[in-house]
């Protein structure tokens, strides 16, 4: 399984990586379904909703900068790391993510397409503002901060420029993913259960266009009926081991049939 995805890899002319909440795990990220996941202890409609946010803006504020605390103390794993080491070497032409956790750009890699926002970019309800608590270098005393956050241009609410549920996703980002899969000839799906839509449509579009689709999960996922090739384990763990059969590859070793 390993060798067939490194000689897809290896071979593809415009791969692109399409990642979920699982790529974080290993950083200490929870993910949303499953055991452990966000959504087992939190009703998604009470705290990542628009309706949500207007009833009680105070308790999505506290969720949300929960959230911006513990990826704040993560870093990137393998996984992420390998995925900017993949761009590096030209292989891979872009990562369209899911995630808000901004890891893959912590990790090196460029070409990042967040489907979903960015948790520490915040923006007003009322006017354009918008601000990258990163960059503006905020965001330690944005998330000790008790009081909600006001738009310093006209001093309506502050949200987080995430999508909640209900809400369209970014044209712009979504239009640059739906290019970039239809021009991809290999997907590599890793750690999403595949069942939030548009974002899911990204590896049918590669597969419907005779791209190959490979998938790393822990388990099965609304993804793995148009595999190619499933690697079953822990991302932080198969990346690695498959970059270096990638290499093995290129550097001419193909000894693994
Ligand atoms: P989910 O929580 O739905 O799925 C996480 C996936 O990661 C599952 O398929 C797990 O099996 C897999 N997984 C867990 N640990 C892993 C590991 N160590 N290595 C590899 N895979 C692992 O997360 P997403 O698919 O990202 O949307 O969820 C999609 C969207 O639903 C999110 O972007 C979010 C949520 O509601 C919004 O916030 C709009
Ligand atoms: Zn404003």
């Amino acid at each position: 399984m390993l060798g067939h995805a490194a000689r897809l890899l290896a071979r593809a002319r415009f791969a692109i990586a399409f990642t979920g909440a699982g790529i974080s795990v290993e950083s200490g990220i929870p993910t949303f379904r499953g055991r452990n996941g966000l959504w087992k202890t939190y009703r998604a409609e009470e705290l990542a909703t628009p309706e949500a946010f207007k009833r009680d803006p105070h308790l999505v504020w506290e969720f949300y900068k929960w959230r911006m605390r513990k990826i704040l103390e993560a870093e990137p794993n393998p996984a992420h790391r390998t995925l900017a080491e993949l761009e590096n070497m030209g292989i891979l032409k872009a990562v369209i993510t899911q995630n808000v956790d901004d890891l893959h750009r912590e990790a090196g890699s460029k070409k990042v397409v967040e489907l979903h926002g960015n948790i520490f970019r915040v923006r007003c309800v009322s006017c354009p503002y918008k601000e990258n608590l990163k960059e503006s270098g905020r965001v330690f005393e944005f998330v000790r901060e008790k009081d909600l956050p006001k738009c310093p241009k006209c001093g309506s609410l502050l949200r987080p420029d995430v999508v909640w549920f209900g809400e369209p996703l970014l044209r712009e980002a979504l239009e640059k993913a739906f290019s970039l899969a239809e021009r991809a000839d290999v997907v590599l799906v890793i750690g999403t259960s595949g069942v939030v839509y548009p974002a899911a449509y990204i590896p049918y579009i590669v597969k419907e266009r005779g791209g190959k689709v490979i998938e790393i999960n822990v388990e099965k996922s609304g993804i793995t009926p148009i595999v190619d090739v499933f690697i079953r384990g822990r991302a932080g763990e198969v990346m690695p081991k498959l970059l270096r059969r990638i290499k093995d590859i290129l550097a001419g070793g193909n000894h693994y049939g």
